[in-house]
């Protein structure tokens, strides 16, 4: 029996990095996982990784359409929705003064209407079963200090974390049997990383967030995804109960000490 045995748990972004991460160890113990992404490619090759009870769903978190769409099909192929993890994301650098409206809502877009989203019809359709559900919302530790090269990925995030606390208390007033916590993780190595140093190579930018050269694997200040993945295991799973409008941050407490990555 696994720690999420038959458990139907959504995924977004779940074709890379974190999210690939977080569908293997939900996969690993029992679960039925919906993989979604705007990536058919990495979304598929996570589903062929999870082995067994996985499936893709092609899926842009911030149209409100398609979350209809995704809904339906996971009800229609498992019968039931018990787990959404909100973690589809990007990034672009860029500081208050150099980030250009368009990334200023294109990071809006993805990240707070994409979190949005996935809580309204998440909440709608797991409370209809009145079994515990769980929503995990992927925030980070820029929504906790000033990183200032990346001005408008750090504000979302901030309204993740907001998000996150209006939510569970809304669900636990409303008896709803359904928890939601934010995940705040420090700096993985994933795509999502490796891509915004390769964007600022050479521009002294964004250098709070970005390893070093030769530092892309993980160490003190550096966490791998299964770090996020077993933890989004751990707050899927009922072993959480009691655990709602938690932000756990990730990050082996690089963000309170900064090392220099
Ligand atoms: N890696 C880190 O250090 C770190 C730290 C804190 C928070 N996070 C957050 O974790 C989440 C995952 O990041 P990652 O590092 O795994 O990045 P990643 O780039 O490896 O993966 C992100 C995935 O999201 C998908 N995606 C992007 N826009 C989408 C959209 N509109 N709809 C659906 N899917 C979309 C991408 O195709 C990709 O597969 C993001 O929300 C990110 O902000 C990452």
């Amino acid at each position: 029996m696994g720690r999420v045995q038959d458990k139907v748990c959504l995924v977004t972004g779940g074709g890379s990095g974190l999210g690939r991460a977080d569908v293997l160890a939900l996969a690993r113990e029992g679960a039925k996982v919906v993989v979604t992404d705007i990536d058919r490619q990495g979304g598929e090759e996570t589903v062929h990784q999870a082995g067994g009870n996985a499936i893709f769903i092609e899926h842009d978190v911030a149209e409100r359409g398609q979350w209809e769409r995704v809904i339906a099909r996971t009800l229609d192929h498992f019968g039931d929705l018990n787990v959404v993890v909100n973690n589809a994301g990007m990034v672009r650098p860029g500081n208050v003064e150099t980030c250009s409206w368009e990334d200023y809502q294109l990071h809006q877009r993805i990240h707070m209407d994409g979190t949005y989203l996935g809580l309204k019809y998440g909440i709608e359709t797991i409370k209809r079963n009145g079994r515990p559900g769980s929503i995990v919302n992927m925030a980070s530790t820029t929504a906790l200090m000033g990183y200032k090269d990346v001005f408008a990925y750090a504000a979302c995030k901030g309204a993740v974390r907001s998000m996150t606390n209006a939510a569970a208390i809304h669900c636990q007033q409303q008896r709803y049997n359904i928890r939601v916590n934010c995940l705040l993780p420090g700096v993985i190595v994933t795509p999502l990383v490796l891509g915004l140093r390769a964007q600022t190579a050479g521009t002294g930018s964004a250098g709070q967030i970005q390893p070093q050269a030769g530092e892309a694997k993980p160490g003190p200040g550096l966490g791998e995804p299964m770090d996020v993945g077993n933890t989004v295991l751990f707050l899927a799973s009922d072993e959480s109960k009691f655990i709602n409008g938690a932000e756990l941050r990730i990050d082996n407490a690089a963000c309170v000490n900064p090392a220099p990555l």
